[in-house]
């Protein structure tokens, strides 16, 4: 069916909203010249790629990175990054040959690559030569999909880019540097921690450094789609039957009335609609059938996006998610999220996840226990993640690293962290999975913090109008049986997070049985919960770290969870045990945090029965 498609009141954050931030980026922060706007090629995985993942060579460059800075702390441009053979210059002898280095597999973290890499949390400089063949009006982006924690990209002796964030995805245009026949790519990686990082200094999980997800060229034609948004339409209720979807396509360079065809065919939508001054093409469509997406019946369609010479087709799910007082609306239908937290941590193997194995035995465990849900802790995961959500209809909070401790009282750490937001909205916003987006855990109370995290769920409100907002607080109060959240920033957010582990970190398991909780009238996750024990160490229910006394624990908030009405979710911290370095009690952690239902090599403790169980008889809590 034909239609032309009327202009449509989608929000996208004006080109020149995101221009404005990118040159505060670079302008502000310490280290980072201009450089050409960097955009953000949305559906890179649904495009042609040139993959660079594999062997590349690597070169340590011990802390402070004599290397990589200068001695006033600006990237040196003219060492390891010019990849001489072998080069000695003056006197600060800066020798290496990349060419004799030993290699890292990329996508990988260096730290369970190498042994002596372990606990390496400097920086390391990667490269690689690869073959290109430019061919005219077309444009070329290295594309990485994740690199911890800032990152510094040079082709050909030339700097391309720089990206902080080790979670979210990056693209750096190299068109004019290619040239036919062999080329390089050099690439710092620092994953030095920061206090004024995202996430700052003191975390408990492993700071696993490297170009740790995939890279890639990405080739596109001069004028190219680089942003889109297809979704169902979002109105101030859910409309049964409702079948327009609504959103944008962007297209980079194009010139002011540049033609967009959005094609669905399987829901008998074709639409035309023209490009503004800014390169965007609204829509809303009227589809003539439409299968919302939900777990049980993760519909996904083929939306084939095309603008002059571009066109791209991804697999898209359209469903509708709000909330009504206290309960959560999918498709109009409450519901309730069970499911469990997880660490990007490879099951087994350790290390960071980044291929469609690791996903596979994540997503296998939670389909295993029963889960519709699943908590991204506590950063954005690999892209493979909200693809198998897609696929097999599990619901994702997805969260940027606010994690505790961050300098809430800089401007330059909030300029940062709305670059995350829209990295990770803008890579994710076309996955049905996705319905809460977060944006901190466990953050202080205080009127800074507030002012701070009000304004970035503000922000991502902008950016996206279809999604809840969230974030895990740790505020609660408890003075004997009461629990309350005095916490003023619960007021910004769509859905509230608790964290809380009555049993383990406070008072006895058996307190959990008489709390009562004083909430704000809104749906409620128990975003944290549980215990440590170490699989296949038994005893009582009152030994603390056997698997007898995590599930004694977990009883008892089950218990405390029938008191609280507005809980509409539970994920337990956490699915699998992971690698921690504040975890130190030889023999019982050993360097991981204990509190997963699975060892971290795949051993299922008793707990996982307890949810599998629970979840299987939707026992522990109720959608309204
Ligand atoms: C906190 C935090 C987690 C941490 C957990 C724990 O709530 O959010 O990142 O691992 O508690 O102490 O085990």
């Amino acid at each position: 069916m034909f239609q032309s498609a009327s202009r449509a009141n989608v929000s996208r954050p004006t080109l020149r909203t995101v221009v404005a931030l990118s040159m505060y980026l670079w302008l502000v922060l310490p280290g980072f010249a201009q450089r050409p706007l960097q955009t953000l090629l949305v559906g890179v995985d649904r495009r042609d790629q040139t993959t660079l993942n594999g062997d590349w060579h690597y070169l340590v460059d011990q802390s402070p990175g004599r290397a990589l800075y200068t001695a006033n702390g600006e990237v040196n441009d003219k060492s390891y990054a010019m990849n001489d053979h072998p080069h000695i210059v003056g006197s600060h002898n800066d020798e290496y040959d990349f060419s004799a280095a030993p290699t890292l597999k990329v996508p990988g973290d260096w730290n369970t690559q190498v042994p002596q890499l372990f606990n390496y949390e400097g920086v390391i400089w990667y490269q690689r030569d690869f073959e290109a063949l430019p061919k005219a009006g077309t444009r070329t982006f290295l594309h990485v999909g994740a690199a911890n924690y800032r990152s510094h990209v040079w082709v050909n002796q030339k700097r391309v880019c720089d990206h902080e964030g080790g979670y979210t995805p990056f693209d750096c245009e190299v068109t004019a540097l290619l040239h036919p026949g062999t080329n390089f790519v050099v690439i710092a990686v620092d994953a030095t921690r920061l206090a004024d990082g995202i996430p700052s200094v003191g975390i408990d999980w492993f700071n696993y450094g490297g170009l740790t997800r995939d890279v890639s060229l990405v080739t596109v034609p001069r004028a190219f789609i680089d942003d889109y948004d297809v979704h169902l339409a979002h109105g101030p209720e859910f409309l049964p039957g409702n079948t327009e979807l609504s959103g944008y396509v962007h297209v980079l360079d194009a010139p002011t009335g540049t033609a967009v065809t959005i094609a669905i065919p399987e829901a008998g939508v074709t639409a035309t609609v023209k490009t503004d001054a800014e390169g965007n093409a609204p829509f809303n469509v009227k589809a003539t059938n439409l299968t919302l997406w939900s777990p049980g019946t993760p519909k996904l369609y083929k939306v084939t996006l095309a603008a002059g010479e571009d066109k791209l087709t991804d697999d898209i799910g359209f469903r509708d998610i709000r909330v009504d007082g206290t309960r959560i609306l999918l498709n109009g239908k409450a519901v309730f999220l069970q499911g469990a937290n997880v660490h990007a941590e490879a099951p087994v193997r350790g290390g960071r996840v980044n291929s469609d194995q690791d996903v596979a035995t994540i997503f296998g465990y939670l389909k295993e226990m029963n889960a519709n849900f699943v908590r991204l802790a506590h950063y954005p995961h690999d892209e493979r993640m909200e693809r198998e959500a897609d696929r097999q209809g599990i619901m994702i909070w997805s969260e940027i690293p606010n994690w505790q401790h961050i300098s809430f009282d800089k401007s330059e750490v909030y300029a940062k962290d709305v670059a995350m937001l829209h990295e990770m909205i803008r890579r994710d916003r076309n996955k049905a999975s996705v319905i809460l987006w977060s944006v901190s855990n466990e953050t202080p109370n205080n009127s800074t913090r507030t002012t701070f995290l009000t304004n970035l769920a503000n922000e991502a409100r902008t950016l996206d109008r279809t999604r809840l907002i969230t974030s895990a607080l740790n505020t609660t109060h408890i003075q004997g049986n009461s629990a309350t959240l005095p916490d003023p920033f619960a007021d910004a957010l769509d859905v509230i997070g608790v964290n809380q582990y009555i049993g383990w970190y406070t008072g006895k398991p058996e307190d959990a049985d008489s709390i009562q909780w004083a909430l704000p009238q809104k749906p409620v996750i128990m975003s944290e919960f549980g215990a440590e024990a170490k699989f296949g160490n038994h005893g009582a229910t009152n030994e603390r770290w056997t698997e007898e006394q995590q599930v004694y624990v977990i009883q008892h908030q089950f218990v405390m969870f029938k008191n609280i009405p507005q809980l509409r979710g539970i994920t337990p911290w956490i699915l699998a045990d992971f690698r921690s370095p504040t975890r130190n009690i030889p023999k019982l952690q050993d360097g991981y945090n204990r509190k997963g239902l699975i060892s971290e090599d795949g051993k299922k403790k008793q707990a996982f029965t307890l949810f599998q169980k629970a979840y299987a008889e939707h026992s522990v809590g109720k959608p309204e």
